[in-house]
């Protein structure tokens, strides 16, 4: 099944979300994720964007229009981040729930990160290069951070009226989604 990905102003994109429970169904949930993920074209998807504040992402980092990539597909069950190290690199990341939006963001370039995976199975793995760069984005999904939050006041500014048009609607994007500010 594909979800609507909720766009730029829901107030669940915001929020912390809370840890996956163990008596949770999640094997529908992850196929239905990896499903609308591969419909909107995207390379990770957290469950925020589809509506439900549960500390869980998923990835695909073998998509052909990422340099540098080793393809890898995996599911991330109340990931917490244990570090992330180097020396910052800008990367122009973009985000499902805000179509047409790609701005640098700095972030560190070699992270260690503890996470269960579909099978209830612990990892505790270190990525870095652009693998990392996704996993920092999705996992910031769960933690209620987007990266526009990272923009500086006046590219925030300059951005302003774009991401207040995505919240309504008024953009044209090619999957399914849902606007917090749509009117009807
Ligand atoms: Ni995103």
């Amino acid at each position: 099944m594909i979800y609507p990905i909720v766009a730029y102003g829901d107030p669940v994109l915001k929020k912390k979300a809370v840890d996956v429970d163990k008596s949770m169904d999640i094997e529908t949930l992850i196929d239905d994720m990896f499903e609308t993920m591969y419909n909107a074209s995207g390379v990770g998807l957290a469950a925020p964007q589809i509506g439900k504040s549960v500390r869980l992402f998923i990835m695909d980092g073998g998509k052909p229009d990422i340099e540098d990539r080793t393809p890898f597909q995996r599911v991330f069950i109340n990931p917490e981040i244990i570090f992330e190290e180097g020396e910052e690199w800008a990367f122009e990341e973009g985000c499902l729930s805000i179509p047409d939006v790609r701005q640098d963001v700095m972030r560190k370039p070699n992270i260690k990160i503890k996470y269960f995976d579909a099978d209830w199975k612990e990892h505790e793995d270190e990525f870095d290069s652009v693998t990392a760069r996704i996993i920092q984005h999705e996992y910031d999904h769960v933690e209620g951070i987007l990266f526009t939050d990272y923009l500086s006041p006046m590219k925030k500014r300059l951005l302003k009226g774009r991401l207040s048009n995505i919240s309504k609607g008024k953009i044209k994007v090619d999957y399914l989604m849902k606007f917090p500010n749509r009117k009807r």
